[in-house]
């Protein structure tokens, strides 16, 4: 089997233009968007997502405020910056960019953002109730998952799948978000015995560890989905978790790096900023 490709540029752009229409939607009812942006030292990698969150922004017509703050910030400076930013009518999201400085307790920060403008869905609120359901703000990387296998009209219920990796970012909303979806769920982490294994017999394997070449193509069911959320650079050149090529020989469906979970996770901040603004109108 030769793999078809889950076009995450594709899917995300059709994405993009369904917020594009909800914020003229809410334009024209006199309410304009807005996504806070913090930022907190000059952690490289950050710096360009911040940036392309920004890009992405104004492309679909949501306002940005970016708030910049040196590595040195202490986290009740931070805490009251974040107060401020709640407090604030005319915002709707706020997203502070992970991770945080080493002496700032980033979960103390995540509870200061009131759970209706946690764009990134990580307050304790909005993930006990993405357990619980009906989900309210969903973490964007998960979400963007979802809607990618949806679209590309792959049915979850009943099938095996395995999560490779337990962070409170991916892994572990993801593992939720599969199960609600009927999914049988099985989630792997670096104590895991015998992934190769786990992952043979798997149907959809989602790989979330920020490892290149983890998930080997040799491990993958004939016929499998492949999400690969890992975004890592070897030598100049971005690579997933998951060995791609040998992986595509097998898997009936695969997200490439970059172009696949990618435009997604940024699609679905903009649609998490447009569905706040909503609920505050
Ligand atoms: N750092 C890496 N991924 C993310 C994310 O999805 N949101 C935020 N705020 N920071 C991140």
């Amino acid at each position: 089997m030769t793999a078809r490709i889950l076009d995450g540029r594709a899917v995300g752009r059709e994405v993009l233009a369904e917020v594009a229409e909800r914020v003229r939607a809410l334009r024209a009812r006199g309410v304009a968007p807005r996504l806070a942006v913090v930022l907190v030292g000059d952690d490289p990698a950050s710096a360009v997502y911040v940036r392309n969150k920004g890009r992405r922004a104004a492309e679909v017509g949501i306002d940005t405020v970016d708030l910049r703050l040196p590595a040195e910030t202490t986290e009740a400076d931070l805490l009251g910056r974040i107060g401020e930013l709640a407090g604030d009518p005319s915002v709707h999201g706020i997203l502070v960019q992970l991770p945080l400085p080493a002496h700032v307790d980033p979960q103390r920060v995540l509870r200061a953002i009131p759970p209706e403008k946690d764009v990134d869905g990580f307050h304790p609120q909005n993930m006990g109730q993405l357990v619980l359901g009906p989900p309210a703000l969903v973490p964007c990387t998960p979400a963007g998952c979802m809607i990618l296998l949806d679209r590309t009209g792959i049915d979850l219920a009943g099938k095996r799948a395995v999560v490779v990796g337990r962070s409170n970012i991916v892994g572990k909303p993801m593992a939720h978000l599969l199960l609600a979806a009927d999914a049988t769920v099985t989630i792997a982490h670096s104590r895991t015995r015998d992934l190769p294994s786990l992952v043979r017999e798997a149907d959809v394997v989602v790989a979330a560890v920020g490892r290149p070449g983890l998930v080997k193509g040799a491990w993958i069911r004939e016929g499998a989905v492949v999400v690969d959320v890992g975004i890592n650079r070897v030598d100049g050149k971005l690579v997933g978790d998951v060995e791609f090529a040998a992986a595509a020989e097998r898997a009936a469906w695969i997200t490439p790096v970059p172009g696949g979970v990618g435009p997604m996770t940024i699609a679905c901040l903009m649609r998490n900023v447009a569905a706040a603004a909503e609920a505050a109108v």
